[in-house]
């Protein structure tokens, strides 16, 4: 089980250290880190460069012929430690208050990693070979179409969603440091 899940765990553990630091900083200084100050604002920002690598980069290896490094199952683990770890920065970067456009971009985001968690269990149930193209004779083949069909269901709610986050999360940031870092 632990074989399979690697990134998983991997993931898990970086956010129990990162919530360690982050536990230590509060303990230690008494306050919660302002998102708009030093340190809140770093852990936003390398929270969402995480974030834009997953929205990138993983698709880019799928889908296009100029990125053909690597196999796609290791992509998507990347994907999956990314998608996990970036969004866990920002809900530190947040400071645990969830106003208008910021708040409904944090929504979005938990959501996206919800349904990544979703797509991941249907994903698995498609067997394929370890550059992630998919096997036809080893499942019976109504449950390989209907697996098949459920993952582009997924799809078309997924994608929408994460287009939504990053144009919100965009708006968010362009709002955020105008008024609250740009007008000081
Ligand atoms: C998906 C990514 C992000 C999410 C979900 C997010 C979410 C939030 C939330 C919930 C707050 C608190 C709002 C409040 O006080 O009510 C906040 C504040 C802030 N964020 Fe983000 N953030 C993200 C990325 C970023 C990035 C990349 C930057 C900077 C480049 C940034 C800059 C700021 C600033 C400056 C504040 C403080 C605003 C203030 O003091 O009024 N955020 N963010
Ligand atoms: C910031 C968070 C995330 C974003 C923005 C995001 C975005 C995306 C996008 C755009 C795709 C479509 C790729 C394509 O077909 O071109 C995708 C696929 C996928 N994502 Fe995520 N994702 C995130 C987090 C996660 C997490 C946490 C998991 C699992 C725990 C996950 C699992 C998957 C799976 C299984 C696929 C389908 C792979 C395929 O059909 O080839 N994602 N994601």
């Amino acid at each position: 089980m632990l074989r399979g899940n690697l990134e998983l765990w991997f993931a898990f553990f970086t956010c129990l250290v990162l919530a360690g630091l982050y536990g230590f900083y509060v303990f230690w200084t008494r306050e919660i880190p302002a998102a708009g100050e030093l340190l809140g604002h770093a852990i936003g920002i390398l929270g969402f460069i995480l974030m834009l690598m997953t929205e990138t980069l993983y698709s880019l290896r799928k889908r296009t012929r100029l990125a053909s490094f690597g196999r796609m199952s290791t992509w998507l683990k990347i994907h999956i430690y990314t998608g996990v770890v970036g969004p866990f920065m920002v809900l530190l970067h947040t400071s645990w208050k969830f106003n208008g456009l910021a708040g409904a971009t944090t929504l979005l985001t938990v959501i996206i990693v919800i349904s990544g968690f979703v797509g991941r269990y249907v994903y698995t149930r498609i067997p394929r070979t370890l550059d992630g193209l998919e096997i036809e004779s080893a499942l019976s083949q109504a449950a390989l179409r209907q697996a098949r069909r459920l993952m582009a269901l997924w799809h078309t709610v997924h994608i929408p969603i994460g287009i939504a986050l990053f144009l919100s999360a965009f708006a968010h940031i362009f709002a955020a440091l105008y008024y609250s870092t740009l007008l000081k």
